[in-house]
């Protein structure tokens, strides 16, 4: 067993109100304190990570769970999604109204789809959306709500012009994520999202789709064991062309280059991407966590980097009292 564990929260990147900073604060903070304890106790990484991301999911300032985005007829549809490196097992829903915690029927879909296939050869899925999200969620005693204003905090400002307006009333901030290493060297990352606001009924954003919202992965160089975790934040539309997730893991994770310069490449090839030339403003945020397995012991190696005017996260680990909670407003 390994005594290194840490977690690495996020509340999205966006145009976060002013504010609402201590309450993001306070929120990333019991985010990370929590998922400490569970690591602390001996818990997995996905199971602290679902315990962080549904701290977030509860707080009505986040864009997830309880306070999310509201779809164009003012009802609110939720995606999330969390991977684990130790298995490469993937759980997601999308599109879903009913679940309280839509981040623990992503972890229960995980858990299931860990396993492929049932005995009579039945397949397991990875992604299940809307209704039947839903009834996986009930027949595996995952809490749901009959009440359609459950997750509902915000009035719906459907002609809301300025982006003043937008961002005191929380509808410019995104997604909602955390990563986890735990004493076992495993790590896993996971994603929560009410979606982009006024978004169409039925539309599933990155934080329901595979390689593109979270991604965790051991990689074997010669000499050395590099376990990866990336949560991302943004635009569904403009982060899925690119499997963000998958795709940064797994350059940040191989190039030669310092993990932060090759980062900071791969979020200006998103600005220059030709792809998304049709946007105005091209946005995505993500967390990584790197852990360098050496002779003796291991390096962990957090990267941040957004491309929206904030981006709120905070991290902790075993060797700290407190977690560290950074500014909502460095620019990448
Ligand atoms: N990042 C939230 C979404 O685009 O769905």
């Amino acid at each position: 067993m390994k005594n290194k564990y840490s977690v690495f929260v996020h509340v999205g990147a966006g145009s976060h109100s002013l504010s609402n900073f201590s309450t993001y604060k306070s929120v990333m903070e019991n985010a990370c304190k929590a998922a400490i304890k569970a690591l602390e106790e001996g818990s997995s990484s996905s199971a602290a990570v679902t315990i962080a991301i549904k701290i977030l999911e509860d707080d009505p300032v986040t864009n997830a769970g309880i306070g999310s985005n509201l779809t164009r007829s003012g009802t609110v549809e939720c995606d999330a999604s969390i991977m684990c490196s130790k298995t490469g097992a993937f759980g997601a829903v999308g599109s879903v109204s009913a679940i309280k915690n839509p981040i623990c029927a992503a972890k229960s879909i995980m858990d299931n789809e860990s396993l492929g296939q049932q005995e009579i050869g039945l397949i397991y899925p990875m992604l299940l959306v809307g209704k039947g999200g839903e009834i996986w969620a009930k027949n595996n005693n995952i809490e749901c709500t009959d009440d359609k204003s459950y997750h509902i905090t915000v009035l719906f400002i459907l002609n809301a012009s300025s982006k003043t307006e937008l961002v005191d009333n929380g509808l410019l901030q995104d997604t909602v994520g955390a990563i986890c290493l735990d004493r076992y060297g495993d790590i896993s990352s996971g994603v929560s999202s009410g979606g982009i606001a006024l978004k169409y009924e039925g539309r599933v954003g990155e934080a329901a789709i595979y390689k593109a919202g979270c991604w965790a992965q051991k990689f074997y160089d010669s000499d050395q064991i590099k376990v990866v975790g990336a949560s991302v934040t943004g635009t569904g539309e403009q982060i899925i062309r690119s499997s963000v997730a998958e795709n940064y893991s797994t350059q940040v994770a191989s190039n030669i280059d310092l993990p932060i310069n090759q980062l900071q490449k791969l979020l200006l090839q998103f600005l220059d991407d030709p792809m998304l030339q049709k946007y105005s403003k091209k946005n995505v945020g993500i967390i990584l966590m790197i852990n360098n397995e050496i002779k003796d012991g291991a390096i962990t190696e957090l990267l941040a980097g957004h491309t929206t005017d904030t981006m709120g996260y905070g991290y902790m680990s075993n060797n700290m009292i407190h977690p560290k909670v950074m500014s909502l407003f460095s620019i990448y």
